[in-house]
């Protein structure tokens, strides 16, 4: 009643209502007129507002209002939003009104408002009051007990706000104040693995959406085990609404799964699997934990071949599963015509094997390679080349030997290769032998008047050379001889490969000029030799033309000659005693188409054609002449004669048809006692001016044993038997 009366009074004094605003962080809030008596119907309000993160406090340092039964007629009153703070009259507290006293009025928000009002009438005079308020901070983080509303991890309070922070691993949310962690990315290509939520036994992050993928071949299906020790937020109603595991398998789908109750086994009976993990804000539950397997289709069981086996050897295989198969000893895996040591085959998806089991074969050697001048006798029947088959190799004798001095044996190994235990897996090669012609030489003759006709093979070494160069008019044409030492090298003197031009220079014919005949015994008769054109003509560059010293040369044939009754090599000074030289008074043979025309010096057979020669090769047998005797009986002589040490003489004192001159570069040969072998110590060089047979008149010879180093470096060793070398 009363109140329907001041609402009515009200209107019709004419209540004078006021809003104020304020918006400081603090201020001074009085009655209207104080500190005079405050006005009838009046109301005032006051809105205060601060920021956010703030609330108001508010106290009253004067009150004096009228006082009424619960604060009927005057009042403050103090609101918040909708929420009465309190309601404030009077001058000291009743039972029934309040009085602010010392008590500060603290805001929930950031928000107060404060209401005076006045009745109509003011029995006595109240002069309302006084009051201060400021702006205070709100500990949030002290606050906040709210889960909805608290920080995950870590609370950070400031003047006027508060923020989250989380901790190492984590991430913050866009919800400012849960963590939640980066796993939307995890790949798994292992065969096998585990899984488990993060931070697990530990309850997981929450906004989190964790993806896991395992990625397998095709052929792979994949098994997940979860533990037993399972906990998912969950809803007792609602399926999974907060946090699940959804796990995705090619087409198919399990979950979501939340809870208690662990899924257990899962067969995807896929390769690709996804397993999504969400979580949402709320919520402290320990998580999962899975391991997964994967297996393929299984293969057939495969038998190991006969004289082979396969490892690993097991009781089933599945797909990528390997197994390799081998041989015994002497055996080899032999697939599609390929012969290796070991095969592997593989498990394949759908349980295929990559290939069929190969079968081994026993190691074959194949027929063994074939040795140029020699050939192969098998030791073992049918002429086998399998594991453990022997073969020999020998040379042509007696034109070839070894080299080196072996037996030549070898046996197929386990592995298919022709294996000797002197050489291993090298090859002997079969070289020429030197000097011991298959026709010996008339060696018990003690002494030959004048020339005699050779008969074929008595000097296999025996080489012609033809030089004719046509180019000029009348043809230029002249002849020597040589001495076969190899295959492919002829030594002889270097005068017979001079060119002949006027000036003293010494360079060698043109090759393309120069043919060598070999296995030679009837000059009519040249179709029956061995003809070779020429690669090659080393003149020994300190060949002298005034005096004849260092008179020697070599030529390398074009192609190799063959070994035979009729061409063979002539042995060069080896042994020591032979490098020394030949000792005066030894006996030595020297062959030729020269020899039996006595008129003939080194100039005519220069200048002369072949009509000078004789049809078949002639031979004298001469003595090695003392140095000294044949230095003297050249300076006795008018004309400028030097016998250098790089010469010896050869012939008789009495002189004779036979201490004539053979063909220029034909050898002077001694035979060695020891080996029985013929050695080139002289090449025959010049004479005096006189008619052959005069008296005194020696013949001049290279003195081949001064050369044996210029021949090596010339040659590489090519034509003695390495064995032999000291
Ligand atoms: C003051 O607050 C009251 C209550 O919230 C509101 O109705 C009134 O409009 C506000 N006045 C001003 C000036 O903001
Ligand atoms: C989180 O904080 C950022 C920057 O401090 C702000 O822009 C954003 O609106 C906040 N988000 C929420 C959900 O409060
Ligand atoms: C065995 O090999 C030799 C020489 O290589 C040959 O002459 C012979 O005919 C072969 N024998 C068989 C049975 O093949
Ligand atoms: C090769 O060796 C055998 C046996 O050792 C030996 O009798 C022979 O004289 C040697 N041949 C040569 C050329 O050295
Ligand atoms: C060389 O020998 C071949 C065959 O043996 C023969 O045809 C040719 O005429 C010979 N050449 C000379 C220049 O004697
Ligand atoms: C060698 O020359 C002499 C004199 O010059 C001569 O009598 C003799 O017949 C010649 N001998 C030959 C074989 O030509
Ligand atoms: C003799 O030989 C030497 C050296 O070989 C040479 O210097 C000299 O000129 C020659 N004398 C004659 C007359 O030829």
């Amino acid at each position: 009643m009363r109140s329907f009366l001041i609402w009515s009074l009200s209107v019709l004094h004419l209540i004078k209502a006021e809003a104020i605003e304020l918006t400081d962080m603090f201020g001074e809030i009085q009655s209207p007129s104080f500190p005079d008596s405050y006005p009838s119907d009046s109301e005032v309000t006051w809105n205060i507002s601060v920021p956010d993160g703030f609330r108001i406090k508010l106290y009253f340092m004067h009150f004096d209002l009228e006082s009424s039964y619960l604060c009927e007629y005057d009042y403050v009153k103090i609101e918040s939003e909708d929420q009465v703070l309190a309601t404030f009259c009077g001058r000291e507290a009743t039972d029934t009104e309040q009085t602010p006293g010392q008590q500060a009025i603290t805001s929930p928000s950031s928000y107060m408002s404060l209401t005076f009002r006045s009745d109509f009438s003011n029995e006595e005079r109240f002069t309302g009051f006084d009051a201060h308020y400021t702006a205070v901070d709100i500990d949030e983080c002290l606050e906040k007990s709210d889960e909805e509303l608290s920080c995950d991890h870590h609370c950070h309070n400031y003047i006027g706000g508060y923020y989250c922070s989380c901790r190492f691993g984590y991430l913050l949310h866009s919800d400012n104040r849960t963590c939640k962690v980066e796993c939307s990315d995890n790949l798994f290509t292992q065969r096998n693995g585990v899984i488990h939520s993060p931070d697990f036994p530990n309850p997981y992050p929450k906004s989190s959406d964790c993806l896991y993928r395992i990625e397998l071949e095709e052929g792979f299906f994949i098994t997940l085990q979860f533990e037993d020790n399972f906990d998912i937020e969950d809803h007792p109603e609602v399926s999974c609404p907060y946090d699940y595991i959804k796990i995705k398998a090619g087409l198919k789908e399990f979950g979501p799964f939340c809870g208690e109750k662990s899924p257990g086994r899962i067969e995807t009976k896929s390769n690709s699997v996804q397993i999504l993990f969400h979580s949402d804000n709320s919520g402290e539950n320990g998580g999962w934990k899975l391991s997964y397997t994967a297996i393929g289709d299984p293969c057939p069981l495969v038998e190991p071949p006969l004289n082979g086996k396969i490892e690993p050897s097991q009781a089933t295989y599945t797909f990528k599963d390997q197994v390799v198969i081998s041989c015994n000893t002497g055996y080899n895996v032999f697939k599609d015509d390929v012969e290796s040591e070991t095969f592997q085959i593989e498990c394949m998806k759908d349980g295929i094997w990559s290939n069929k089991v190969p079968v081994c074969k026993m190691a074959d050697c194949k027929s063994p390679p074939e040795l140029d001048h020699g050939f192969v006798t098998f030791s073992t029947p049918h002429n086998l080349t399998t594991y453990q088959s022997g073969i020999q190799y020998s040379c042509q004798h007696p034109f070839y030997q070894m080299v080196p001095n072996v037996t030549g044996i070898f046996t197929c190994d386990a592995k298919g290769v022709w294996m000797s235990e002197e050489l291993g897996t090298h090859l002997p090669s079969c070289q020429p032998v030197c000097g011991q012609p298959t026709r010996p030489l008339p060696t018990h003759v003690k002494r030959i008047i004048g020339g005699r006709n050779a008969e074929p093979g008595f000097f296999p070494w025996q080489a012609l050379i033809v030089v004719e160069d046509t180019s000029r008019v009348p043809n230029d044409r002249w002849f020597g001889s040589g001495a076969l030492l190899s295959e492919s090298w002829v030594l002889t003197a270097a005068h017979v490969l001079r060119s002949q031009r006027r000036d003293n220079t010494i360079i060698p014919v043109s090759k393309e000029h120069v043919t060598v005949y070999l296995g030679l015994h009837d000059v009519r008769n040249k179709m029956d030799a061995v003809n070779r054109t020429v690669e090659k003509i080393i003149l020994h560059d300190a060949f002298d033309i005034q005096n004849y010293n260092h008179d020697i040369a070599l030529v390398k044939l074009k192609e190799k000659v063959a070994m035979g009754p009729y061409v063979m090599p002539v042995c060069m000074p080896q042994f020591e005693h032979e490098l020394e030289g030949p000792h005066p008074n030894t006996l030595g043979l020297v062959a030729g188409w020269g020899i039996s025309n006595p008129n003939i010096t080194v100039d005519d057979v220069m200048s002369s054609g072949m009509r000078t020669l004789s049809d078949i090769l002639q031979y004298v047998k001469l003595p090695v002449v003392l140095h000294a005797e044949c230095k003297t009986s050249y300076e006795s002589r008018s004309g400028n004669y030097s016998v250098t040490e790089n010469m010896f003489c050869a012939g008789y004192y009495e002189g004779g048809k036979d201490t004539c001159l053979g063909d220029s570069g034909g050898a002077f040969i001694i035979q060695d006692l020891d080996s029985q072998r013929w050695v080139a110590q002289g090449l025959v060089s010049w004479g005096g001016p006189e008619e052959c047979g005069s008296k005194q008149v020696y013949g001049v010879y290279t003195k081949v044993s001064n050369y044996v180093g210029w021949l090596q470096e010339q040659t590489g060793w090519t034509f003695t038997n390495p064995d032999l070398r000291r």
